[in-house]
């Protein structure tokens, strides 16, 4: 018996990125990302670890697809890495980067498996960010150019491109908390780096469309679900602060044309926008095919009198998993409504959403990730409500597939459906990959459910 019922040719996939899992980072042309330098410099990645190796993708691909076809998915989201593409300034294209994609897309398509590729998943050439990255306004044409070059190969198989990966955390994260690459701490710069990301979104479209791409074209935002820990006005107003940096810096441009009313005032004292020149917005606001959301937090905020702002605070969950965010299915259907109601009507697709936990294999080979289970499950049901509501949602990709080199976490937090033995590169399906295999194959939650409780 299957419950929660999702509509005809809903796409059930997984999500990965080319820096988190292929290693081979000097292989056939590749130059160093932005990830390479950040992750070799000391003390940025928990325990050094770094992406030369990751789950050796690269040489793996073809059976990492066999698991796919166990998965029973009919989706698969990947990212191209640019500096395989384009390695160096100038921009010559290298052939050998794009056989990879290529090979890996047109394998897709023979198994039957919808290919979602995400164009820019953090991984900025060095030679760019030497010439000053985000912050200077240029990137945003040569990611045009990548674009192009990735569209002239792919152009008429893709059925769906994302342009940007997260640019919340491409800007903020890694130019103002310095916890991701480029690893810098400068709100002014992370404010203009943000614009050229919206910009760089922008020019691709544009670019994508230009090159007759037949795929629907969209972008992926992280979205959460910020809500003030009481009535009290100043959290009322701080969590809608919270909001605006989050989440409305990035859907209003994307979808209005415009900053959001309040951001010039919040960012008042780290820049005035002098970056914005004439007609940015109008490229920034491509009508999209799509809109891609991944999805991990909500959170209670409270005001506070720290930092530059007038300002917010995350009030810590009461119950926090690995990473220090709670388990909030009901923000995941605060999220999805919220934009298929405020911003817009294009259907919508969750790329992301998972859990990371301290996998380990049992005695007995097995791994038992029943809270992985069980946060997909409140998951998928959240966002069946979401479809009952009216949203128009047509994808779900649970991250990840496999255990990944994840970010500044390296490789101490697990979030795959596939244990990584990186000693072997074994690759062995968990509980939850059985799991969600039914469901896949159901095209909705089976009853009775394998999913545990927390423990
Ligand atoms: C997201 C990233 C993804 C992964 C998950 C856990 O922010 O897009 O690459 O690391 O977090």
């Amino acid at each position: 018996m299957t419950t929660n019922r999702f509509p005809d040719g809903f796409l059930w996939g997984t999500a990965t990125a080319a820096y988190q899992i292929e290693g081979a980072v000097d292989e056939d042309g590749r130059t160093p990302s932005i990830w390479d330098t950040f992750s070799h410099t000391p003390g940025a990645v928990l325990r050094s670890d770094n992406g030369d190796v990751a789950c050796d993708h690269y040489h793996r691909w073809r059976d990492d697809l066999d698991l796919l076809d166990d998965l029973g998915v009919n989706a698969y989201r990947f990212s191209i890495a640019w500096p395989r593409v384009i390695p160096e300034a100038g921009g010559n294209v290298n052939p050998k980067g794009l056989d990879f994609y290529e090979g890996l897309v047109d394998e897709l398509l023979s198994r039957d498996i919808t290919p979602v590729v995400t164009l820019y998943h953090w991984d900025l050439p060095q030679y760019l960010q030497d010439l000053g990255g985000w912050a200077n306004r240029d990137t945003a044409d040569r990611f045009g150019d990548y674009v192009a070059a990735v569209a002239e190969r792919l152009a008429d198989r893709v059925p769906y491109w994302l342009t940007l990966n997260e640019p919340y955390c491409s800007s903020f994260v890694g130019h103002a908390q310095g916890l991701h690459a480029p690893g810098l701490r400068d709100e002014a710069v992370a404010v203009r780096a943000l614009h050229h990301l919206l910009l760089a979104h922008g020019t691709a479209v544009q670019r994508l469309r230009d090159q007759g791409v037949g795929g629907k074209v969209g972008i992926t935002c992280n979205l959460t679900a910020p809500y003030p820990a009481s009535d009290a006005d100043d959290d009322v107003a701080a969590a809608h602060r919270l909001d605006l940096v989050e989440n409305r810096m990035f859907l209003d441009p994307l979808f209005r044309g415009s900053y959001p009313p309040d951001a010039a005032e919040y960012f008042r004292t780290v820049t005035d926008f002098d970056f914005v020149q004439a007609g940015d917005l109008a490229t920034i606001a491509q009508p999209l095919d799509f809109f891609g959301i991944n999805y991990y937090e909500q959170h209670a905020v409270q005001a506070s009198a720290e930092g530059a702002h007038p300002g917010w605070h995350r009030v810590p969950d009461p119950d926090p998993t690995i990473v220090g965010i709670g388990v909030h299915p009901e923000g995941l259907h605060t999220v999805l409504t919220r934009v298929a109601r405020d911003y817009t009507s294009v259907p919508l697709m969750v790329t992301e959403t998972g859990i990371a936990l301290h996998d380990y294999v049992d005695p007995d080979g097995r791994v038992n990730d029943a809270e992985r289970v069980s946060f997909y499950e409140s998951h998928i049901r959240a966002a069946h409500r979401a479809i009952d509501d009216g949203v128009p949602l047509i994808g779900f990709f649970p991250w990840s597939l496999m255990d990944d080199f994840e970010w500044s976490w390296g490789y101490g937090y697990r979030y795959g459906m596939h244990y990584v033995d990186y000693a072997t590169q074994a690759r062995i399906p968990k509980d939850s990959a059985h799991w969600f295999a039914k469901v896949a194959r159901a095209n909705g939650l089976v009853e009775p459910s394998l999913g545990g409780a927390r423990p």
